[in-house]
């Protein structure tokens, strides 16, 4: 008698629940929320980009009294020092923060990281500014593509594509520096002069959970950390850089700079130990002589300037679990990330061309479905069980074999962004 009447209110709950899902859709929609008059970051530095760059959805931070600007797309200049807000006679409302991404893409890489964007921008909770840095002949693709993202996710970012421009020593050199373009991301803290803090990813990323997270590690930084990387491998004696290397690099198995957060503001103050001025050098003076130093030496480009950079300056680095930055390596001669075999993938990295070719079927999986996500605003349905489905297809592979790891994270996100949805906004019937 009792277990049946806790059976029919257990029941009576899901029910509930469910009705409720039904009732709301899912994307957390943004109604309510504090529209912010954050300045969009005026010049570039002394690296001015040769095309003024592109905001989007500029009107939204806006004061509201000049209907002129409301339309106005294009350029971020010239109404960003429209935007000075002289003074503030009454109390300025606390300026809402922003996420700041950044990210490069050259050559045939503008799907992938319009996957990447997508992925931040679906899930996370505090807007995001994404700096896109691309070679001008993709610019057209970017904006059309990102143009069309449904209205109420496009509230959540706004974005400015850059082209790319290296601000010290030859550039010829810096784009040759193996991947095309990869190099760039080294000089975001000399062109990037009005943001304070950053995350950097490659296009091969996915955000399993909201950016805000990972974001949340700055506030953790001590007093002499300004970078955060995950390791580039948890085991030494199948690490590439314990093994090969012919250069100094971080810790045991060196860092990996495809997810790497940095506290730009203190990278710009800092003054560097190396191996070649007693006196330390700043950041942007480091670069050409590291370079030139250890040109014969690299294999990796800029992730290994990095690793040599940190390996002098190892109090600079604060580095996070390898759930950050999930790579084919720890999973496919078994399973080797701990701290995703307890909480799940955070950030899924699909280096070695995972996503297209047919190797890794596990992270093809993520990457299929979150591209194809149609935004109808059924996460569950249109994203959840699909990527079970297909990720079942993988279990031929090593990575395939560990569903829990890969899956835990992005379910667990999924329900969150419903909790949100339910309390924040119940009765609303926004989707997405
Ligand atoms: C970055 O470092 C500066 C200088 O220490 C600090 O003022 C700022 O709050 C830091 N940014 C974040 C997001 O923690
Ligand atoms: C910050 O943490 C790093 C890494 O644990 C350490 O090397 C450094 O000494 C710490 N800095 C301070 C000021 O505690």
């Amino acid at each position: 008698m009792r277990i049946s009447s806790k059976l029919v209110v257990s029941l009576l709950c899901l029910g509930g629940l469910l009705l409720l899902y039904l009732l709301l859709g899912n994307e957390p929609s943004i109604r309510g929320t504090q529209r912010s008059r954050v300045p969009v970051p005026s010049g570039q530095g002394k690296v001015q980009p040769t095309t003024p760059g592109h905001f989007r959805a500029i009107e939204d931070h806006m004061p509201k009294r000049d209907p002129r600007l409301k339309k106005k797309k294009s350029n971020a200049k010239a109404s960003s020092s429209k935007m000075r807000v002289p003074e503030r006679k009454q109390k300025a409302p606390v300026p809402e923060e922003w996420m700041h991404l950044a990210v490069v893409a050259c050559g045939d890489r503008v799907e992938e990281t319009v996957t990447m964007l997508k992925s931040a921008a679906i899930f996370s909770i505090k807007k995001i500014r994404f700096h896109i840095f691309a070679e001008d002949a993709l610019k057209p693709e970017f904006e059309q593509k990102l143009d069309d993202w449904p209205q109420q996710l496009s509230r959540k970012f706004d974005y400015k594509i850059y082209p790319i421009t290296f601000s010290v020593g030859n550039a010829q050199e810096w784009k040759k520096l193996f991947k095309p373009c990869a190099s760039q991301r080294l000089f975001l803290p000399m062109i990037l002069q009005d943001v304070d803090s950053l995350l950097y990813v490659d296009t091969d990323v996915l955000f399993l959970r909201p950016l805000d997270d990972i974001w949340a590690f700055l506030k953790r930084f001590n007093d002499t950390q300004l970078a955060a990387m995950a390791p580039e491998h948890e085991v030494p004696k199948i690490g590439w850089y314990s093994r090969f290397a012919r250069h100094p690099f971080f810790g045991t198995t060196g860092v990996n700079s495809g997810v790497m957060l940095m506290n730009l503001t203190r990278i710009r103050k800092q003054q560097f130990k190396n191996d070649m001025i007693e006196a330390g050098l700043t950041w942007e003076e480091m670069l050409h002589p590291l370079y030139q130093k250890y040109k014969n030496y690299i294999t990796w480009g800029d992730q290994d300037l990095l690793n040599i950079i940190f390996y002098f300056n190892p109090e600079n680095l604060f580095v996070f679990p390898c759930q950050w930055n999930y790579r084919p390596d720890h999973c496919m001669y078994g399973s080797n990330c701990k701290s995703a075999e307890e909480d799940g993938v955070s950030i899924l990295h699909g280096n070695r061309g995972v996503y297209h070719d047919d190797k890794q079927p596990a992270f093809k999986a993520f990457y299929e479905v979150i591209r194809d996500y149609p935004f109808d605003g059924n996460l569950f349905q249109s994203m959840y069980y699909p990527l079970q489905t297909k990720f079942l297809e993988s279990v031929h592979t090593l990575c395939g074999r560990i569903p829990q790891v890969f899956l835990k994270q992005i379910e667990n996100t999924m329900k969150k962004v419903y909790e949100r949805r339910v309390i924040v906004h119940a009765g609303s019937r926004v989707r997405i």
